[in-house]
């Protein structure tokens, strides 16, 4: 009988494609479907350590599967990702949940066919973690669950060690994929249809920095842009200290790529930011933002902040909002700052109390909130292409997203799901925009 799988992700873009890449795997061994966790016979946790909130998460669904596991003892539990990566975390993880069969780290995705394989002949759990990255694996199928939107590796780990951040100590070194894997990889997948490209790395723009490839950042966008057809080209993340002019040249050649960069700030206070050993200052990014903006007027940013990290003063802060509102980002992902182990910035003594973080991330969230809303309403009566998703069930309605990341709601009689569509905007709602089909 066909066995079916469940898996639980959590964290950004690079966990997501790396949960297809464990579908991938279990496909080959026999996992035929993705079912609800109650239906499966293997789940797996693909976890995350980036906050305290993300591991919280994790250990609540784990912990949950506790009665399941009592009524399904042959379901295989397996828990890999960032979270078992960190130092001590799989004994954490043992004690408090014995019920897991398998842990696995993000640095041996590829052996978790063998663990499993071998789970199934014998009672014990098994253990398998790598403590440092080997060699890129090339040879895992993932099974992609978001046609028509595909995410495409060109970089793993990441070197920068902001002093807040714990992807370097659970990622490992920075490792660049050979430019013809991911140029061979973008053309089967324009070849199979899919309609928009996302480059992913921590940072994109430091993108063959070691040498191994022949080709930086900005010549690799160039030769993916070349690639024939229709589509969208999207990359991330771009890093403000190695964000260059050729990469805005390269944009202005090629209209596929779209006028979207997600340049994570952090922070608008120039001492926060060396704190933070983000290696740029508030006047370089704003100079980066301007030079896009010049070549490119209709480019838009997102961006990434963090309140409350240590030593943070409320002028720092307001810096910060002053930064916001300069750049006028089209939309913002704001966190609270979360002491992360073995961090250099967990270790000052300047930590700020839990209260001035709160009421700072909510005087933040509404100025972003208000900045998006207003860009929202200046679509209203606006033509925009939208690249179609999905059939949103609840409102009835298909949903897809502009180039800039908006995402646009509207009835269609035929399914339009992976075409690109033009829209007159209606209505704005918050984020969303509502429009008829031109
Ligand atoms: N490589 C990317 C993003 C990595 S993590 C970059 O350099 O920007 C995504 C975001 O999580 C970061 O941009 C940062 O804003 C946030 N983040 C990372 N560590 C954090 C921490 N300890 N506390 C709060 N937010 C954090
Ligand atoms: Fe973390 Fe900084 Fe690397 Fe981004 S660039 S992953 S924030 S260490
Ligand atoms: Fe991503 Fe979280 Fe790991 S943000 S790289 S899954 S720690």
């Amino acid at each position: 009988m066909a066995q079916n799988y469940h898996i639980v992700t959590y964290g950004c873009q690079m966990n997501l494609h790396e949960s297809e890449k464990i579908a991938g795997i279990l496909k080959k061994i026999g996992y035929e479907n993705e079912t609800t966790l109650e239906e499966a016979d293997i789940v797996v946790f693909n976890t995350c350590c980036i906050r305290e909130n993300a591991e919280n998460h994790a250990f609540g669904n784990i912990g949950a599967l506790k009665q399941l596991k009592r009524k399904k003892p042959d379901m295989i539990i397996a828990v890999g990702g960032c979270m078992t990566q960190e130092k001590g975390k799989t004994d954490v993880l043992k004690k408090k949940f014995p019920f897991i069969d398998v842990m696995f780290g993000a640095l041996n995705i590829e052996e978790l066919e063998s663990l499993i394989l071998r789970k199934r002949q014998q009672k014990k759990k098994i253990i398998s973690i790598r403590e440092e990255a080997g060699e890129i694996i090339e040879n895992i199928q993932p099974v992609r669950t978001s046609y028509p939107n595909a995410w495409v590796n060109i970089t793993y780990g990441c070197n920068n060690f902001c002093s807040y951040c714990i992807v370097p100590y659970v990622r490992g070194r920075e490792r660049s994929r050979k430019p013809e894997n991911i140029i061979n990889e973008v053309k089967s997948l324009i070849a199979e249809g899919y309609k928009e490209i996302t480059l992913l790395g921590q940072n994109v723009n430091s993108y063959g920095a070691d040498g191994s490839t022949g080709m930086d950042f900005a010549q690799l966008l160039d030769a993916v842009a070349s690639i024939e057809g229709k589509f969208r080209l999207r990359f991330m993340t771009s890093h403000p200290k190695d964000f260059t002019e050729d990469v805005v040249a390269v944009m202005e050649k090629h209209r596929k790529i779209c006028r979207l960069v997600h340049l994570p700030v952090q922070s608008g206070s120039n001492s926060i930011l060396q704190a933070m050993n983000r290696r740029y200052t508030r006047e370089k990014y704003l100079s980066e933002i301007e030079l896009l903006k010049t070549r490119l007027p209709e480019a838009e940013v997102t961006t990434d902040i963090i309140v409350g990290f240590p030593g943070e003063t409320e002028e720092d802060y307001l810096q910060t909002e002053d930064l916001v509102k300069r750049v006028d980002f089209a939309s913002a992902f704001t966190f609270v700052y979360s002491p992360r182990q073995g961090t250099k910035a967990a270790a000052m003594d300047n930590q700020i109390d839990e209260a001035t973080q709160k009421q700072r991330i909510m005087r933040l969230v509404e100025l972003v909130n208000l900045l998006t809303r207003q860009k929202s309403e200046k679509y209203v009566g606006k033509t925009v292409e939208i690249l179609c998703e999905d059939f949103d069930e609840k409102k009835g309605m298909y949903m897809g997203r502009d180039e800039f990341g908006r995402m646009g709601y509207f009835h269609s009689e035929k399914d339009c799901i992976g075409n690109f569509v033009l829209l007159r905007i209606i209505k704005a709602n918050g984020i969303s925009l509502y429009g008829e089909m031109v």
